[in-house]
């Protein structure tokens, strides 16, 4: 059992609830829209009780993913703004990929990577929001024209795509780096993790608590 000295907090009771609720509304949403975009997955509407209750149901979760993820967005947009050594860090994508991370700049919170997909997820996010709303029935689309409602279902198919592209490489780079899914499991990282991944975030963790010892 390792003890408390050798850990950082990483993120709160609040932030981790947060996350886990919001990956579970983004899977049903993701298995009952492609129901909708192909006869072929058809049968993914079962995930939501049948074809009336999918219909009924997946924008509703919408509106949770929403609520979730801009609550989630807003709290953490500091540490994604471009800055420190990132641009450094992406020139080196080659040793990124070949996991020579002892050449690396010391990045902070999260690297280009996590920021990337954070901002493919807020925009996509957003369009997402804006085009199901101006689809769906019977609540909001009698407001707009039909050609609208059709270019709207044409953005948020697209949206979509991009929202489960940059989900599926988020996946893939959690369980990639390994001691990131304890992260939002637990709530904390070793301090050897957070200085091999995150140096300069570490060092800012480890100045902040030497000062509140003294
Ligand atoms: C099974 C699915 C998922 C897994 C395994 C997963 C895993 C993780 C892990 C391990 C972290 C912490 C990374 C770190 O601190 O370095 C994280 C952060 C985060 N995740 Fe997920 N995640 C999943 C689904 C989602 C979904 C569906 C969304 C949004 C729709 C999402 C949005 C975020 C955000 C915004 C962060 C904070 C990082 C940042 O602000 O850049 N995740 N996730």
């Amino acid at each position: 059992m390792k003890t408390s000295h050798n850990r950082l907090q990483r993120y709160s009771p609040l932030d981790r609830a947060n996350h886990w609720t919001m990956a579970m509304a983004f899977l049903l949403l993701a298995l009952s829209g492609l129901a909708f975009f192909h006869p072929a997955f058809f049968f993914l509407t079962h995930t939501l009780g049948g074809p009336v209750w999918a219909r009924i149901l997946h924008p509703f979760i919408g509106v949770v993913l929403v609520l979730l993820f801009y609550a989630m967005a807003v709290r953490h947009v500091r540490n994604n703004l471009l800055g420190g050594n990132d641009v450094q860090w992406m020139r080196q994508i080659g040793d990124v990929l070949n996991n020579r991370d002892d050449k690396l700049p010391e990045i902070g919170k999260y690297n280009p990577g996590q920021k990337l997909v954070y901002w493919a997820l807020v925009v996509s996010i957003a369009v997402l929001l804006i085009s199901g709303v101006i689809m769906w029935r019977p609540w909001f689309a009698g407001y707009f024209p039909i050609p609208l409602i059709r270019f709207a279902s044409l953005l948020h198919a697209l949206s979509a795509f991009v929202a489960i592209v940059t989900i599926v490489v988020h996946i893939y780079a959690a369980l990639w780096v390994k001691g990131s899914v304890r992260a939002m499991t637990r709530g904390w990282v070793t301090r050897a993790w957070a200085r091999h991944h995150h140096g300069l975030w570490a060092r800012e963790k480890e100045e902040n608590e030497r000062r509140e010892r003294h």
